[in-house]
This record gives structure tokens, C-alpha cells and sequence, in this order.
């Protein structure tokens, strides 16, 4: 049996705390624990009140996820927690840390709630593909009303324990021991009051709300917006619903029995819990061990103020370290720190930050055009424009002006991390770190190891990623690292699908519809069709026949969002795309031109040759071990992680790798087959996939690879984009 309670009595006060390490999940001891223990408190006459607390910095974590899906063994949660709501004598929550999930279900059934200051609740079960199962449907919007617990529940936001204080879910706020705080608080309303509230007898705010359709309809449009596609949160309102109309509580917790079970068999469960524990475990590295020593990184430069050096230098400040920005380029330099306020601005207008705190950390972001001013810090990120010759020299010239211990990154999108590690004195210290644009939105951090990064700089930068609130996800360095070199075939295919006949918005809407946040098309337009067009005519090279739409558009001045028009029409002062007809000719020129006879292109054709290209790149990436993994399953979660937090791809999904093993790999190898039949040159088919799919097996389940063998072949500059 996993986890036990501690039981002991202070004062006439029964303590009763959770003991399960690491974060005092409800796992079966702990069940079992705390009906022997309620039921010990309640027949000691000398005990008036319980205090139940948690061991360690989580109150209780939640639901043991490992349980999920099995057998559940002994008493459940909600005979625990119906021992806690039938007791004669007050129970107090002493919420000494994270009270998440079933942690604040647990709670929510004590007569009152006490929390430190540190303490923070939050209901995240969305985020798993699952709705709160123990109450918390039911409860919470008797506490804080609908309206409130639904934005709670849909977002799976955590709030720290002053704002829960101001909503009314926690009692009280200690500002010192927090079991001290709480046993006198025991004592205080056991010798006060003769009876104890119960949240599930507190009808008025749900009383209140019945009739008002604005609060379901507000939350299905919040929904629609932040969670798109995702089957839980619709369950999670549908919950709530029943909290409001039906007049019995238990009526109400037999429907959120009913609804979760729903969400546990929906494959959208699994695809989340997939994304879940491949975050955690891409934040493991094998040969780096736990212990390594890490840098304490207290100042950052940054080298370039364009798109990326300033979402980069927001990712510093909004943690409170302090960033030096440096460009050789005035004017660029004022036009990046314009970006930068514009952004803040954006920010406080929307009421996401305060005035005063976009002072403070606007304020901590400062510029010049002068190396020198950064030879003080302890990393600089370089984030100039994608040319190996040009990051070399910058390399170079930071070896000699940054002090010796400092950590060099590049934010290349692909080029050749070794190289520029190379060129300086300190190998050791250079990596990768490939942010995603925007950076001060996008989670991703993809880590590129370079062959003589050490253990120290590797865990440091990782430990980094994780202050900056991002997902890092270690890389090899090998062309396209991970995510670039599977979205290679994405747009080819893209590009593809447009010379045989398909209109950009089609393939747009179709791909959306599948869950992805943005079509490719959209994509090039926001990234700017000149890039890649500038850097074939500069490097004389003929473009690929997948570029020549692309080219032929930037021949007619239409270089995307930048100037209002590309494979879309944009109106000023707006992002949202609108069919351009007129360039219709063009691509039935630029396809006759090339050989291709247009034809009628089906939804499903779209998405299984753009996904399934992601997937077959995916699958050559496992057998070359481009990730940084030996186990394969940790490189499946790593791709997966990649795709969900740097390209839009639909979490409830799983990622590319999940949504194969989800979809079977005898089917994609089929289908993979057939599409090789027209395209054998794109389409040869990983081995991988094709042994797999003999024995029905999934991704993961191959031994990895003995000989890790990333193909080389980087380029001077990645023409293919600079995502
Ligand atoms: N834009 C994206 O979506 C994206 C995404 C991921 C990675 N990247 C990578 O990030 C890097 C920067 O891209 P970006 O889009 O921010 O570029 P950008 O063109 O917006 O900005 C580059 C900046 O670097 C400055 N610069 C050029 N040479 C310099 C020098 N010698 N010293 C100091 N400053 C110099 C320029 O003046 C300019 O302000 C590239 O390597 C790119 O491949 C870009």
C-alpha cells in the first residue's frame, strides 16, 4: 500500500497528515489512513477538532495517476471523503502548499480551509483530458459560484492562497505555522460554533445562477477558445449544469461520476496523460546525472533585438532577471524595445499585468550597441539573423568580451551548434537553445546539445527552461534538430497538395479541423514568403519545385502578413486571413509550368499526407536517435512534446508519434504505401514503421537504437525557413 497518515493530538486538536512522498498523492494508504484515522479522532472524547494537513510542500498532489485506468484497490476517495463530511467534530484543511485536484477536492469536503501563505489550489484535471471526479464539480461552484469555478476548472489555472482567500475558498491566512495557525483555529470554532458548514449544503450561489444562461454560454465560448476540440471541458460545463438545476447534491455528484467516466475512456485522456509524463521525462537527461552542478544565472544578454531577441529578453524579465540587449543597428534596436512596450502595453490593457509591474519589468531590460556592456553576465543568447559566417564572428567576439564562465546559447532554428562551439575557447559552455516565436508565449525550448556542451552547461540551461515557464526538450545537434527537420515534410507536402490542385485555404481549414492551431499556408504568410525566396536568389541555387508557387508570389510583391498580402488578403490592422482568388491563376500556371494536372483533393488526403509525413520523419528521427534519449518511448514523448508546444499541434491528440499509435501503424504504413505509389522519392517509408506495424506494435516499444547516428549535412544558412 502506497502512503500512510501520521496521526497525532495536540491541545484536544487530532493532527492528522498526509505522508506520501513526493507530493501526498491520494493513494490507496492514504485512503485507507485517513478513514482509520477520522474514525480514531472521532471516538477519543478528549479530541474536539482534526486538522488535516499534508508532509512536505504539497497538501495532497491529487488522484494517484498511476491508479488511473486500474483496478482501484480498498476504500475509494469518496468513502474517505464521506468519513471527513460526516464528522461530529470540526475538520480544518491546513493547506500547507499545492492543495491541486483532489488535493482541494479533500478540502472542499473539511468544514474550513486554512492555507500559508505559500499554499496555492487549482482544479487541473482539464489538463489531463479529465474532469475534477471527486466533488470538485459539485462543490466549487457552491463556494465561489459558477462562473468562477468554471474559469477555475477550464483553465486549470493554479491561484495562490491570498487570491483564494479574496474568492472565499480558503478561511483563513496563516502567516506562521501553518498546523500551529490550524489547530488554533480548531479550537477556536469548536468551542464557537455547535454546528460546522458544509460546502455541499451552501445552495445560494447555484440558486443564484439558475436561469442565467450567460454563465454557460460565456463558458462554452471560453471553451471554444482556449481548449478547442477538447471533449472534457465540455463535460466540465455540463457538470456545472447539473450543479446549478438539480436540487440534490447527490443527484449532482452521481452526474460528475457519470461525466468523468466519460473523459476517463475517451482516447483524449490518454493522448493528455501522454503529453503529461513526456514533459517530465524530457526534462531527465540519462547521462547527466541528477546531482550535476548548475550555474546560478542572475543577469542575461542578448544578442539581436528582431522578432526573437526581444520575446527572448520578455522571458528574462517576466521571472525578474535582469537582460542587457545589445544590436548593431540603431534603429533596429529602437524599433525591437517599441516591440517589446507594445507588447507590456498589450498586456496591462488586457488586465494580464499592472501598470506597476510592467514598470518593474520593463525596467529590468536594458540596451546598448556595445559588447562590452554584457561582459558581465552569466549567459547571452545570440539571436541575429540565420547565417552560420555571421554567428561565427559573433561568437567569436563574445568568447573575447563575456567573462570566462559564462554560458554562449544561439537561438538558431538549425544551424550547426558544433561549429560555433568550436570557434570559441570555452566548448564547453555553447549550446543551443532554440526558442519558438513568440517567445514570451510559446513553451517550447528546444535544447540542442552540441558534442562538447558539458553536464553542467546541459542541466543549467535545462534548470533555465524551467524558471523561464518553458517546456525544454533536449535535441542532438543534427540538421532541423527535431522539430524543423519533421516539419520539413509538412510543408513540402503542404506544397505539394497546392500544385495537384488543392487552394491554400483548403488545406488551411482542413488541417485546423484536425486540431492544428494554425494551417501551413497562414503559417509561411506570418513568417513572410521573402525569406526563404531572398535566400535562394542570394544563393544562386534553383529553388525546389515545392518553392515555385512560393516564388512566384514574391515576384508579384506578395511576401504574407508583412505587407498585407501573400497566399492570403489581409486588411490593415488585422491578422485574419481572407482568400486571395486572384492568385488562383498563378498556382494553375505555376502547376502546368511544372508538369502537374490539377485535380479535386479531399479533406482526409490532406490531412493523412501532411500528418503522416510528420510522422514518417518522426519514425527516422527514433531510428537515428536525434533525440537525446536511450529509452525509445522518452524520444516518442520528447517528439510529441515538441510538436504540442512549438507547433500547434492538438494536445488531445498526444502528438504526431501518439496520434500514429493511436491510429494504428498498420494503417499509416498502408496508407504510407499507397502514397508512395505516385511520390516514391518523398515517400520512402521508415523501416520502423514498417517492422512495427508487422507485429502491430506502437512507437516506444522498439529497443532504442545501440549506435546513436544523426545525419549530418548542415547547412550555412537554413533556407528552409527560420522557424
Ligand atoms: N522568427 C522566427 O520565427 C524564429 C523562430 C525560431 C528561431 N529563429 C532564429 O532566431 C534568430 C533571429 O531571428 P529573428 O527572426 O529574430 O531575426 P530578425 O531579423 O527579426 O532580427 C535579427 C536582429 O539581429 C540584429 N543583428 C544582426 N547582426 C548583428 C550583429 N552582428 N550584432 C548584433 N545584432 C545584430 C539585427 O539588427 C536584427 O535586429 C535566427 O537565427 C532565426 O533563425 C527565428
Amino acid at each position: 500500500m502506497k502512503g500512510k497518515i501520521n496521526y497525532s493530538v495536540t491541545d484536544g486538536i487530532a493532527i492528522l497528515e498526509v505522508d506520501n512522498p513526493p507530493v501526498n498523492p491520494l493513494s490507496d494508504g492514504v485512503r485507507h489512513g485517513l478513514i482509520e484515522s477520522m474514525e480514531k479522532a472521532e471516538s477519543d472524547d478528549s479530541v474536539v477538532g482534526i486538522v488535516l494537513t499534508g508532509k512536505g510542500r504539497s497538501f495532497i498532489a491529487g488522484a494517484d495517476i498511476s491508479e488511473f485506468g486500474q483496478q482501484i484497490e480498498g476504500p475509494s476517495i469518496h468513502d474517505a471523503f464521506e468519513k471527513i463530511e460526516k464528522s461530529t467534530k470540526p475538520v480544518i484543511a491546513a493547506i500547507n502548499g499545492s492543495a491541486l485536484g483532489g488535493g482541494l477536492e479533500t478540502a472542499l469536503c473539511c468544514h474550513y480551509r486554512v492555507s500559508s501563505k505559500q499554499g496555492f489550489i487549482g482544479l487541473p484535471e482539464v489538463n489531463l483530458g479529465l474532469l475534477p471526479g471527486a466533488g470538485g464539480t459539485q462543490r466549487l461552484p457552491r463556494l465561489v459560484g459558477p462562473a468562477e469555478a468554471l474559469k477555475i476548472m477550464l483553465s486549470g489555472r493554479h491561484i495562490p492562497a491570498v487570491k483564494a482567500l479574496d474568492m472565499g475558498v480558503i478561511d483563513s491566512l496563516s502567516e506562521g505555522d501553518i498546523v500551529e495557525d490550524a489547530v488554533a483555529f480548531a479550537k477556536d470554532v469548536a468551542e464557537k460554533n455547535e454546528t460546522h458548514p458544509l460546502v455541499r449544503n451552501l445552495n445560494e450561489k447555484v440558486l443564484a445562477a439558475r436561469g442565467d444562461e450567460n454563465i454557460i454560454s460565456e463558458a462554452r465560448a471560453l471553451a471554444a477558445k482556449t481548449r478547442k476540440g477538447q471533449f472534457a471541458p465540455g463535460k466540465i460545463i455540463q457538470c456545472v449544469e447539473e450543479a446549478i438545476n438539480l436540487d440534490d447534491f447527490d443527484e449532482g455528484m452521481k452526474k460528475e461520476a457519470e461525466y468523468f467516466i466519460e473523459c476517463l475512456l475517451n482516447p483524449q485522456r490518454e493522448a493528455m496523460i501522454h503529453i503529461f509524463f513526456g514533459e517530465r521525462a524530457a526534462s531527465k537527461i540519462n547521462d547527466v546525472p541528477k546531482e550535476t552542478p548548475k550555474m546560478d544565472i542572475n543577469k542575461a544578454g542578448i544578442i539581436g533585438s528582431g522578432t526573437m531577441g526581444g520575446g527572448i529578453a520578455m522571458c528574462f524579465a517576466n521571472i525578474g532577471i535582469p537582460v542587457h540587449i545589445v544590436d548593431q543597428d540603431e534603429e533596429n534596436l529602437k524599433k525591437g524595445l517599441a516591440a517589446i512596450e507594445r507588447n507590456y502595453k498589450f498586456m496591462v490593457d488586457r488586465g494580464r499585468m499592472s501598470a506597476e509591474q510592467m514598470e518593474k519589468t520593463f525596467g529590468l531590460i536594458s540596451s546598448g550597441l556595445s559588447y562590452e556592456e554584457i561582459s558581465d553576465v552569466d549567459i547571452v543568447i545570440e539571436a541575429v539573423y540565420e547565417n552560420l559566417d555571421l554567428k561565427l564572428e559573433i561568437f567569436k567576439k563574445l568568447d573575447e568580451a563575456v567573462k570566462d564562465d559564462a554560458i554562449l546559447a544561439s537561438n538558431t532554428s538549425g544551424l550547426d551548434v558544433d561549429a560555433l562551439a568550436d570557434c570559441t575557447k570555452r566548448p564547453g559552455k555553447v549550446v543551443g537553445t532554440h526558442f519558438f516565436s513568440p517567445a514570451n508565449v510559446m513553451r517550447l525550448l528546444e535544447v540542442v546539445r552540441g558534442e562538447k556542451t558539458s553536464n553542467e552547461t546541459l542541466a543549467t540551461i535545462m534548470s533555465l527552461g524551467k524558471v523561464l515557464k518553458k517546456a525544454p526538450v533536449v535535441s542532438l545537434n543534427a540538421p532541423g534538430f527535431i522539430g524543423n527537420r519533421m516539419l520539413f515534410g509538412y510543408t513540402t507536402q503542404a506544397n505539394k497538395l497546392l500544385l495537384e490542385g488543392a487552394l491554400p485555404h483548403q488545406v488551411d481549414s482542413a488541417l485546423e479541423n484536425f486540431g492544428m492551431s494554425m494551417g501551413p499556408f497562414r503559417m509561411l504568410d506570418l513568417v513572410g514568403l521573402d525569406l526563404g525566396w531572398r535566400a535562394r536568389k542570394l544563393s544562386g541555387t534553383e529553388s525546389p519545385i515545392t518553392a515555385k508557387i512560393n516564388d512566384a508570389l514574391c515576384d508579384l510583391d506578395r511576401y504574407g502578413q508583412k505587407n498585407g498580402k501573400g497566399f492570403y488578403n489581409y486588411v490593415e490592422g488585422s491578422r485574419a486571413p481572407h482568400p486571395a482568388p486572384e492568385n488562383e491563376a498563378i498556382y494553375e500556371q505555376v502547376s502546368k509550368d511544372n508538369g502537374f494536372e490539377r485535380r479535386e483533393i479531399s479533406d482526409q488526403e490532406i490531412i493523412d499526407r501532411c500528418i503522416l509525413a510528420l510522422v514518417n520523419e518522426g519514425a527516422k528521427i527514433l531510428e537515428e536517435g536525434v533525440a537525446q534519449r536511450s529509452g525509445d518511448m522518452d524520444v516518442v514523448g520528447d517528439m510529441d512534446v515538441v510538436y504540442i508546444n512549438g507547433y500547434g499541434f492538438p494536445i488531445w491528440r498526444g502528438g504526431p508519434m501518439q496520434y500514429a499509435n493511436m491510429e494504428g501503424l498498420d494503417v499509416i504504413s498502408a496508407k504510407i504505401d499507397e502514397f508512395a505509389k505516385n511520390d516514391p522519392e518523398f515517400w520512402q517509408k521508415a523501416d520502423l514503421i514498417g517492422s512495427l506495424s508487422e507485429v502491430k506494435g506502437r512507437f516506444g516499444d522498439a529497443p532504442a537504437p545501440e549506435d546513436r547516428k544523426p545525419v549530418s549535412g548542415f547547412n550555412k544558412s537554413s533556407v528552409a525557413g527560420n522557424l
